[in-house]
């Protein structure tokens, strides 16, 4: 090679380094959401935070869910956000446990994390889905943790079933005058049931009540004009199935089927995802967003996200498919 030639290579070489660097370091930033698509973080990793929540404290967002790895689970991640469409990784803020002995050993399983934040204590406190380490979702119990800081690491204070019944898909709720509930799929996901929490959040009073006896699982719940609508998925694992909206006056029932609230393509298995949560957005009135996750079960680490708007017209509540969106649909109503 003469030297004319080497200083091309070299010059080539360079520019490819360069484009890889950058390619990597420069990463999207986002002005929308773009529903179900890979959606990264601002170090340019994809987001790992399934079956979760958002809570917002000090005019920031904070996104707590299940890490994964192609199928073990991994603790519970959180990530940070101004935005809602820009999240900055804060780390695990529950880990597994290296002592074997524990329920939340490594090797269980702990899913559908929500965090909530109690004003009396002043301590954000962690409920989840708490499978045991060498007995598959045989153990069906609810976890608890708690932390004075928002990102943790929340110490895991215990886990059981609520006034004995089998607990596994599950949400939390705080409801207006500060009081907090557990639902939760009960009975071999037969029955859908509802406890309340003592007044730390940090276990069940024994004001626990069954809901309906449906078999479904997934619940995810809001509030809008005085009464409550309550999403649930069918329980088919990790595969799609239509989603069913109930609505009461109370917590504790008669909660009414009002249908699939999903529009659209694919509305009939919740557009390939199953129900996560809904999150009220703060300081605006009736403004929600469904999270729903698009499972990946050949590798759960893949798993994407549907963020959507719900929108209503009179007493018809909806959810519509959008590919992209971005907040300002808020606005326009
Ligand atoms: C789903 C459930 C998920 C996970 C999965 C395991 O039905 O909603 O959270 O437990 O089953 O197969």
């Amino acid at each position: 090679m003469n030297i004319k030639m080497k200083c091309l290579f070299f010059c080539l070489l360079f520019l490819f380094a360069m484009t890889c660097f950058y390619g990597h370091a420069q990463t999207a930033k986002y002005n929308q959401f773009h529903v179900g698509e890979i959606w990264l973080d601002i170090n340019g990793d994809t987001i790992n935070a399934h079956g979760g929540n958002i809570v917002y404290y000090n005019k920031t967002y904070y996104w707590f869910g299940e890490k994964r790895n192609a199928h073990q689970s991994l603790g519970v991640n959180v990530y940070s956000s101004k935005d809602l469409y820009n999240w900055k990784p804060e780390g695990l803020a529950l880990a597994h446990s290296d002592d074997t002995t524990s329920d939340i050993a490594w090797g269980g399983i702990m899913e559908r994390p929500k965090v909530i934040f109690n004003r009396k204590t002043k301590k954000f406190v962690m409920w989840f889905h708490v499978e045991v380490r060498g007995k598959g979702y045989g153990a069906a119990k609810v976890g608890v943790a708690v932390s004075d800081r928002i990102t943790g690491p929340y110490k895991f204070v215990r886990s059981f079933r609520p006034n004995g019944n089998m607990s596994r898909d599950m949400t939390v709720y705080v409801d207006d005058d500060g009081s907090a509930y557990e639902i939760y799929s009960s009975r071999e996901n037969y029955d859908m049931r509802i406890v309340k929490l003592t007044d730390d959040y940090l276990n069940v009073t024994a004001k626990d009540s069954l809901l309906f006896s449906a078999h479904r699982e997934a619940p995810a719940i809001f509030k809008y004009n005085k009464k409550y609508y309550l999403i649930t998925s069918a329980c088919t694992g990790w595969a799609s199935n239509k989603a069913i909206m109930r609505v009461a006056d109370n917590l504790y029932g008669e909660w009414k089927i009002v249908g699939n609230p999903m529009r659209g393509k694919d509305s009939n298995i919740t557009f390939g995802g199953q129900s996560a949560f809904i999150f009220p957005l703060p300081k605006k009135k009736n403004s929600f967003i469904y999270v729903g996750d698009k499972w990946n079960p050949r590798n759960l680490e893949d798993s994407r996200y549907h963020f959507l708007p719900i929108e209503f017209s009179g007493d018809d509540v909806h959810i519509d498919w959008y590919d992209t969106w971005n907040l300002d649909v808020f606005n326009k109503k």
